[in-house]
């Protein structure tokens, strides 16, 4: 491999680490942890009262025999080695996985807490190992295989070796004519089409930072994330198809540059892939000196080969910005190696790849299931991993079945909102098709056990091992699940946890939710590990105060064992140890698997002149799992009417993306509120769940319940449900 340019000035996290220096530790104090739980502390009497009005316990189902046979985790020894006395160690066994150039030589430098290192001294470049590496034995072997929107459009195979002639061609056109390299960041705009995996690839070849923003997002999102990643360059689609419309995606880009300029960030190239190269099928104009499209640029770097850049174990890797807490997203930096080393293990033994197997993972890359679950993990094992540009249901609820059954897929990967709505739209779909998954995957949210059942018996067919994954942007790769050809699987519970990880649950007071105490808890985990992100790009404090500040038992101790990781999930465990993931316990909303803030979405609505004050709640829905529903008060004078609505609707779009859309708006003449002024979001998702609000009594205002009640629930309200609000527990109907 080619060696790194040094160029220190440049370093990525440069701006972060002078504050790294001298770690944020203040502000892990005991008013801060004082203020955190305090703002918890609800949420989890709400997970408590739901568990006593509706927990159940589900059957444990044995993995099918056909399953264990094959299964790449079957060896007790293995797992005994990633108990906790061999931790760090263990996790030698996925940094093996990897071709180092040159081995490190500490595994875990855990010297600044809670910034910790992996595979300390160790060299190697990402690409070299998900490309270059397999070509000696896999080259002619699909590493893609691309199924465009439209059926009539035939799949596309990207072998090994293709791939990498355009990583290497792209590579060349990104350091040579947009002057990138290493440590540079780079954001990318993209659908899913194999141009944006080639691209990421490339950025890793070079060491360049990717930053991947979802293409669903709306093109000022992106600026805003470009902005706060310092990129220069944006990498642009000209459209793709989506649900049988050409979405025409390049005047995002336009308004990506205005945002990031107005944030005090020059943009000065966009490349623009076409998704019918040398056609025109954006109304966009290119602007020239800036918008460039890359099948003309390729031309110059036709047959180019740019040797992988040889990169620290701890050199960034790329950026994913997700959403948290407050209206800003935050970029969760991962690392090179720990990250590879670890999607790389994790794909191996909960994905159970293959050399010989055809896996399709129906994520968006631009989410971080995507990064970890179809371009790094599945690439780094050679192995086939299956792009599909579309929505799962085009042109009707067959698609997937039909793809699977033409590409011979046999591991298939998706969420429970896509589960729900091809279970809704096509029930009886799957018995048509001529195909045979050994293994299928859930992720991104809790998945109700009745419609796990129809994904195992109907979907699998029966033949199939289920995983159910729990896992976070934050933390690269999966945490809990059970061991495919090993452990029972359990209708609604992601599992125990996966090897070398170590959770526990702990009340406000952080004493410990035993197993079988039937008890809601804050999940966490009590070790660091390879996929952890570093630390939020450009704000580490923002990191430690986030994930660690809450349980951290001393502040000034470099011993792993006080600096336990807050995930943020309500979780409780029975006696079997198979966690069950209960939700979010704060502003973040899971809309269909896609990650949302709430502070976001209500920092859009007062972009609005007329609007005084915004809550958003969520609310259960039948397919999506929870969609945000927003209320809003408008200012004094100002009197409410539909053009008010309209422009909310718009400018969460505008800013956000559809995907943000809320399913209804409400207009309130107060909000509930606390006597110090904080808006009572719980009693709002009360009522827009159709739930007890709990006491009210302690509120500043609180005849403004009833009112705003009747509002949105009319005087013939259906009768309450039982508990109180805000989290529908599985099994539940309607
Ligand atoms: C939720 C997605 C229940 C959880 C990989 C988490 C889940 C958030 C599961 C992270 C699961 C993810 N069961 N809930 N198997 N997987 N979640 O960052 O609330 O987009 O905190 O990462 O999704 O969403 P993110």
């Amino acid at each position: 491999m080619a060696k790194s340019r040094s160029n220190k000035s440049r370093k990525p996290d440069a701006r972060s680490k002078a504050k790294r220096q001298a770690p944020a530790k203040s502000q892990v104090n005991e008013s801060s942890r004082g203020k955190s739980n305090k703002a918890f502390s609800l949420k989890l009497e709400d997970l408590n009262a739901q568990i006593a009005v509706h927990w159940k316990e589900e059957e444990h189902i044995p993995p099918p025999a056909s399953f264990v046979a094959q299964a790449n985790l079957i060896d007790p020894g293995l797992v005994e080695s990633f108990r906790e006395e061999n931790f760090p160690e263990c996790f030698r066994q996925y940094a093996d996985l990897l071709d180092w150039e040159h081995y490190w030589h500490t595994t875990l430098d855990t010297s600044k807490p809670p910034f910790w290192k992996w595979f300390v001294g160790g060299k190697l470049n990402a690409c070299y190992n998900c490309v270059d590496r397999h070509l000696a034995k896999h080259k002619n072997k699909a590493a893609f295989i691309f199924v465009p929107e439209p059926e009539h459009e035939a799949p596309q195979v990207l072998t090994y070796r293709e791939l990498y002639v355009r990583v290497n061609e792209t590579a060349a056109m990104l350091r040579d004519f947009a002057g990138l390299q290493a440590g540079d960041r780079v954001t990318i705009h993209m659908p899913m089409i194999p141009e944006l995996p080639i691209t990421m690839l490339a950025c890793a070849r070079l060491g360049v930072v990717h930053s991947v923003v979802f293409g669903g997002f709306s093109g000022e999102a992106c600026g805003l994330r470009a902005a706060d990643s310092g990129s220069r360059v944006l990498i642009y689609a000209d459209g793709y198809w989506r649900n049988g419309k050409w979405i025409d995606h390049k005047g995002n880009a336009d308004i990506a540059i205005e945002t990031a300029k107005k944030e005090g960030q020059e943009i000065d190239k966009v490349l623009v892939w076409r998704r019918y190269p040398r056609k025109a099928s954006s109304e966009a104009p290119m602007v020239m000196g800036r918008d460039y499209f890359v099948d003309e640029v390729l031309q110059d770097y036709a047959g180019k080969v740019v040797g992988p850049v040889s990169q620290d174990s701890e050199a960034p890797l790329f950026l994913m910005y997700t959403s948290g807490t407050t209206g800003k997203p935050k970029g969760c930096q991962h690392r090179t190696g720990g990250y590879l080393a670890y999607v790389a293990g994790t794909s191996k033994y909960y994905q159970d790849i293959h050399p010989g197997d055809v896996y399709w993972c129906m994520a968006d890359i631009g989410w971080i299931t995507g990064h970890s679950y179809i371009v790094y993990g599945p690439l780094a094992l050679a192995a086939t991993s299956v792009l599909y540009e579309g929505v799962p249901q085009y042109p009707d609820a067959g698609r997937p079945w039909r793809i699977a059954e033409r590409l011979d897929v046999n591991i298939f990967h998706t969420s429970p909102t896509a589960i729900r709505m091809l279970r809704k739209a096509g029930p009886g779909e799957p018995a048509k098709y001529n195909y045979k998954f050994k293994h299928m995957t859930t992720v991104g949210e809790p998945i109700e056990p009745e419609v796990w059942r129809w994904y195992f018996d109907v979907v699998g067919k029966g033949h199939a091992a289920i995983v159910d994954t729990w896992w976070q942007t934050e933390t690269g790769g999966v945490l809990c699940s059970t061991k495919p050809g090993m452990d029972p699987m359990k209708p609604g519970s992601a599992g125990p946890a996966v090897l070398g990880i170590y959770p526990v649950i702990w009340d406000e007071n952080r004493k410990e939710v035993k197993p079988g105490q039937n008890a809601a808890g804050n999940i966490c985990i009590r070790n660091p590990w390879p996929g952890i992100m570093q630390t939020v790009w450009g704000d580490p404090d923002r990191f430690t105060k986030q994930y660690y500040a809450k349980y951290c038992k001393d502040v000034n101790s470099t011993d792993w064992r006080d600096w336990p990781y807050f995930a943020g999930d309500g979780a409780m465990v029975p006696a079997d140890g198979y966690y069950r993931i209960l939700g979010r316990v704060d502003d973040v909303i899971n809309v269909a698997g896609h990650r949302l803030g709430t502070k976001e979405i209500e920092s859009a609505c007062l972009t609005v002149n007329e609007i005084a004050e915004a809550a958003v709640v969520p609310v259960v829905d039948e397919i999506k799992g929870r969609v945000p529903e927003v209320y809003i008060s408008i200012k004094p004078g100002m009197k409410p009417n539909k053009q008010i609505i309209d422009n909310v609707t718009q400018v969460i779009e505008t800013m956000i993306g559809k995907i943000a859309r809320p399913k209804r708006i409400h207009v309130v003449p107060d909000m509930p509120k606390t006597r110090s002024g904080k808006i009572m979001r719980r009693v709002l998702a009360a009522i827009s769940n159709r739930m007890h609000t709990g006491d009210i009594t302690t509120l500043a205002n609180p005849d403004i319940v009833e009112q705003i009640r009747e509002l949105v629930q009319g005087r013939a309200a259906t009768p309450l449900q039982e508990g109180p609000a805000d989290i529908k527990l599985f099994g539940e109907e309607g």
